[in-house]
């Protein structure tokens, strides 16, 4: 079965990337559409309860908004509560996210677990980004926020990294734009790299799932199917949209 949410204003809740803590509605829409996604990914199966500390999400939004170098991002406000909330519920031990640019989309993960927004304790978060200038910017960003080295980033291919990781991996998150022409179907190779090591209950959080549903077709096909993964709920609160696998 197909899992969908989607707000009715999801296309037309639209940012500035290149501004990126620029306020898009009131505190009480954003948290209420948060809320209605994340009980459909209860009754998807996904998640466990929908249940996390505004007040701490706040703080994380605050030190981010403060500490972090962000030359663009299309990573909505509705979005950074979302995967943070996600985070904050699964409490990940080992978390990696692949294709982290400046760190944003990174810290929306780790920043359950590091800084002034931790809710709990993980034992190693990693972003990876294959261009080395930005894998630096990011770790800088990063290392801003979480004063241990719980959450970094390193410069490589998300591939190969995912390929190596030597323990189970809790939750993945796919933002990759792929090396090599291969664009966002990159998603599906780092998935295959670690299928092995995504135990029962880990989650798989792949960006773009509206605008590049077309890019992501085998990717989507795959996590979708059943004998892959236990159940996947596509989240449209905004013009990306973020899908949500469970082992
Ligand atoms: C679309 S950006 C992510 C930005 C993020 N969505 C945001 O809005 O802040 C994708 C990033 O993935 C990186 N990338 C592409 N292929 C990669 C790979 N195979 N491994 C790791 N990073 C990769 C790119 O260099 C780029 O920084």
């Amino acid at each position: 079965m197909i899992y969908t949410f989607r707000s009715v204003d999801w296309d037309t809740y639209r940012m500035d990337t290149r501004r990126p803590h620029e306020e898009l509605e009131p505190a009480d829409c954003e948290i209420s559409t948060v809320d209605g996604a994340l009980k459909t990914l209860v009754r998807a199966g996904v998640l466990p309860h929908a249940d996390y500390d505004y007040d701490k999400f706040l703080a994380h939004r605050h030190a981010v908004r403060e500490l972090f170098d962000i030359p663009w991002t299309a990573i909505t406000p509705r979005m950074q509560r979302l995967i943070y909330a996600v985070n904050a519920i699964v409490q990940p031990i080992n978390m990696l996210a692949a294709g982290v640019y400046c760190g944003n989309t990174f810290i929306s993960n780790a920043g359950a677990a590091v800084g002034p927004g931790a809710c709990y304790s993980a034992k190693s978060l990693i972003g990876i980004e294959i261009v080395p200038e930005e894998a630096e910017r990011a770790e800088r960003n990063v290392r801003l926020i979480d004063s241990t080295v719980v959450a970094r980033v390193i410069a490589g291919d998300a591939v190969g990294m995912a390929a190596e990781f030597p323990e189970e991996i809790n939750l993945l998150y796919l933002d990759a734009d792929g090396a090599g022409g291969r664009g966002k179907g990159v998603y599906l190779d780092i998935v295959e790299a670690c299928l092995d090591r995504l135990p029962t209950g880990s989650i798989v959080l792949a960006h773009n799932s509206v605008n590049c549903a077309e890019r992501l077709q085998y990717y989507l096909e795959f996590v979708r199917d059943p004998a892959n993964f236990r159940s996947s709920v596509n989240v449209i609160l905004d013009p990306e949209g973020l899908e949500v696998s469970v082992r």
